[in-house]
């Protein structure tokens, strides 16, 4: 066996699951914790900002934290089909762990508004795909229904299994600080993953312990073990949306929202109490960005430190380096922001900003040369 098997084995013992069931896993989980050093040189300003980089999970997103979870759980009390309603990434992921478990799976996609990778990694894993003439929430309201007629587990992060493989993410944060960073700073769209963070800092926090349970923490339902204390001091939570579909900003859902960053095109979000609590507690705010801001940000990270996420991912990053910039999170902060999903789930966008980097120059010597002398 490697040494590394994935999550669920790494944190059995902080997960509501028994020892002796059958894991279904893709060796998702630890993945790095990337120090920028160029970005914030670039800014000028002196923070240690990372990036935990989530698109290096088995399906190339963070939902395999908790689909590990979901599917894991939903095998064991014998189901034998999913569903999920998708932006793309949880789609991706139902599909690989359903294979695996050689269950059945249904995903409900909105048309047209799914990145080129997720839809092919949906396809290439067997899924069962339904394309709906509308949206994200659209689907969310009709997996809900379906779900109740039909022998169909959800999968989506209001299945609460979901949310306890993501908290993981936050455990490893701790252990490579050996602390809990200043500021969290994430992409916000149904708003499960800043609510599972939340969890996992409080479940390492001596406060929650005390507490014994936050509001956040509720959601487990009293089945999570708490951590011994590891940490004294738990982040600020800090969600970034992007501006065409921001209803935390709104203080409402948002009934048409529309973004480049597809993933996060969401106007109902499912865990809205959840991350507001998150947000409140922890002293964090939220905060949108336009699309223009998240590509940038996409490319200056791509570009300077080498990392390539999806729009979405961007999200965090552009919210942080804005808000660095203005000083509301101060020099000398340890910052993480989550990197939700690969840059390769969405090529077409970023092909669609080459500007002027691919030319095409005849096969010959001469050609090449002068070109590459142009550019020197
Ligand atoms: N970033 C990416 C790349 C995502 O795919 C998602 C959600 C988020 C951020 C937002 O996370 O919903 O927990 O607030 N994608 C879902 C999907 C909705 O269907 O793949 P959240």
């Amino acid at each position: 066996r490697p040494r590394y098997t994935g999550l669920i084995s790494k944190y059995i013992d902080r997960l509501p699951i028994s020892d002796d069931v059958r894991i279904i896993g893709l060796g998702e989980g630890g993945t790095p914790l990337i120090q920028l050093s160029n970005l914030p040189k670039a800014m000028g300003r002196d923070v240690d900002l990372f990036v935990k980089f989530e698109g290096l999970n088995p399906t190339g997103s963070f939902k395999d934290r908790g689909m590990t979870m979901a599917v894991t759980k939903a095998v064991e009390e014998g189901a034998k089909a999913i569903i999920c309603a998708s932006t793309g990434n949880t789609s991706a992921s139902a599909a690989a762990y359903a294979a695996r478990a050689g269950i059945a799976c249904f995903v409900l996609i909105p048309d047209g508004k799914i990145a080129m990778g997720k839809l092919a990694q949906a396809i290439m894993h067997g899924a069962q795909i339904l394309q709906i003439r509308g949206n994200f929430d659209a689907g969310m309201r009709l997996v809900k229904q379906l779900a109740e007629h039909a022998p169909l587990t959800i999968v989506n992060s209001i299945n609460p299994y979901r949310l306890q493989g993501q908290k993981t993410a936050a455990f490893e944060i701790v252990e490579e600080l050996e602390r809990a960073p200043d500021y969290h700073c994430l992409p916000v769209g149904n708003a499960g993953n800043i609510t599972a963070h939340w969890i996992g800092y409080c479940e390492c926090s001596g406060s929650a312990h005390e507490q014994k349970l936050t509001e956040a923490c509720s959601l487990c339902q009293g089945q999570c073990r708490f951590a011994s204390a590891m940490i004294d001091k738990r982040p600020r939570m800090v969600g970034y949306q992007a501006a065409g579909g921001a209803p935390f900003m709104r203080g409402a859902p948002v009934d048409d929202p529309d973004t480049v960053a597809t993933a996060i095109r969401i106007g109902h979000p499912q865990s809205w109490d959840h991350a507001l609590a998150a947000s409140r507690e922890s002293g964090g705010w939220f905060d949108e960005l336009s699309d223009d801001e998240i590509l940038q940000a996409q490319r200056a990270l791509a570009d300077h430190d080498g990392v390539f996420c999806e729009p979405a991912s961007a999200t965090s990053l552009a919210g942080a380096m804005r808000d660095i910039g203005s000083g509301r999170i101060p020099e000398g902060s340890t910052v993480v922001c989550t990197l939700t999903g690969h840059g390769l789930k969405d090529p077409d966008v970023a092909i669609s900003q080459a500007g002027d980097a691919v030319q095409t120059v005849d096969a010959d010597y001469e050609s090449v040369r002068k070109a590459i002398i142009a550019r020197l």
